[in-house]
């Protein structure tokens, strides 16, 4: 299938990196050869040589990555943490980062107990654009975002700080975590960043059974030296996990879309609940970053995630939590299924209790990853494990 320039997203999804093999077959094989053979020493008789260094179902997933990405090139991993490693690895020693400040925890693990042990240096702050005159130095070589930042939800203005960053020092290479998004609501690379990245296992293979990073760039030098490095790492997915987050994403947009619509309906009831003190909701217009929603989202939608704090501190964020019915108590998000969690004693609980309260992680804080089930179903959930708290 030869893609043209003007298909839209859902047709990219379906048909990137879809290729028929030799039998026509419809849905590309799980190719589990660890070896390919050649015709004469150094001759390999088509694209592939060892399962390491490039894998038929990893080649189709990374194409369909760069497609969905509005990028030239994709690149997956083992594992979301393991494309972060591999950013990090690519810069040189004495280098220095700056980080948004509410980055995924163990991407901020990573950061500082991990970059600096080969002598990369991160300073965080949630307020990019006041801080970042001050922050970039002229060894800055990094800017890391998360937009949402989870698990409040703020929104960073991607392109104003994009060319902020690039103002200060035109070598930094701009990377933007788009996990919680997802490439269906928002591309960062159209934005003028250099690398976009993803944990796959949420989102992107959506079903809550791979784990999988990815990332894609423009760049062609950054490209190949992140290629290099993921083939010298090895930290490569399985061909069946890149099997499977490949067919997942094909079901990207209606999954996400989906999610989004039901979240929105119950951001609305909790903002008018007497039992909910605050509601952090990208897509609700009480958001403080409403605007920039509406220009860097797709059509304004606001994901499938939703954090609230309800009234009654941390004993009713516990009632709350172990009274829903199709919503499951467990980390992770993105998948088909609903989920919530107590940030505060389960994803942020090694933060410190003060730094986390700083970025609004209180006890009495639940984050909802909003899954596909019936819309009135899930909003009858909250309704019903809401009526077990005090009001
Ligand atoms: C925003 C974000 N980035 C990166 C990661 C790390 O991804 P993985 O668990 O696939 O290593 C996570 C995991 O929760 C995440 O939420």
């Amino acid at each position: 299938m030869v893609l043209e320039a003007s298909d839209k997203f859902a047709t990219r999804a379906i048909h990137a990196g879809a290729h028929v093999d030799v039998h026509g077959s419809v849905i590309e094989p799980i190719s589990l050869s660890t070896t390919f053979k050649q015709s004469a020493p150094a001759q390999p008789l088509g694209e592939y040589e060892y399962s390491r260094s490039q894998n038929p179902n990893r080649k189709n997933l990374e194409d369909a990555i760069a497609s969905l990405e509005n990028g030239k090139h994709g690149l997956a991993f083992s594992s979301g943490s393991a494309a972060t490693a591999v950013i990090l690895q690519s810069l040189p020693q004495g280098s220095h980062a700056v980080s948004i400040g509410d980055v995924y925890g163990g991407t901020h693990r990573y950061f500082t107990k991990v970059a600096n042990a080969h002598g990369v240096d991160v300073s965080f702050t949630n307020n990019l654009i006041k801080d970042l005159p001050s922050l970039v130095k002229s060894n800055t070589k990094l800017l890391w975002i998360e937009s949402p930042t989870n698990p409040t939800l703020q929104i960073t203005d991607i392109a104003l700080v994009n060319k902020t960053a690039k103002g200060l020092n035109k070598d930094i290479l701009v990377v933007v975590d788009n996990t919680f998004l997802s490439p269906y609501l928002s591309n960062p690379l159209d934005l003028g960043v250099d690398i976009v990245v993803h944990s796959a296992t949420k989102y992107i293979n959506g079903h809550s059974d791979v784990v999988l990073g990815v990332l894609a760039t423009n760049d062609t030098e950054i490209y190949q030296k992140l290629q290099f490095l993921q083939n010298a790492i090895g930290a490569i997915p399985s061909p069946f996990d890149a099997w499977l987050a490949h067919r997942g994403l094909k079901t990207l947009h209606l999954r996400v879309r989906q999610a989004a619509i039901t979240a929105t309906k119950i951001a609305e009831f909790l903002r008018s609940s007497d039992r909910v003190v605050a509601v952090n909701y990208p897509g609700l217009d009480s958001h403080p970053n409403h605007d920039v929603v509406l220009r860097q989202h797709r059509d304004g939608l606001g994901g499938g995630m939703v954090s609230f704090r309800i009234k009654g501190g941390a004993e009713s964020a516990a009632k709350f939590s172990s009274s829903t019915r199709l919503f499951t108590l467990a980390e992770s998000l993105g998948g088909i299924e609903s989920l919530l969690e107590v940030p505060a004693i389960m994803t942020h609980g090694a933060i410190p209790e003060d730094q986390r309260e700083a970025s609004g992680v209180y006890d009495d804080l639940i984050r909802l990853s909003v899954g596909i089930e019936d819309t009135e179903d899930l909003l009858e959930d909250v309704k019903q494990a809401l009526q077990t708290v005090k009001a």
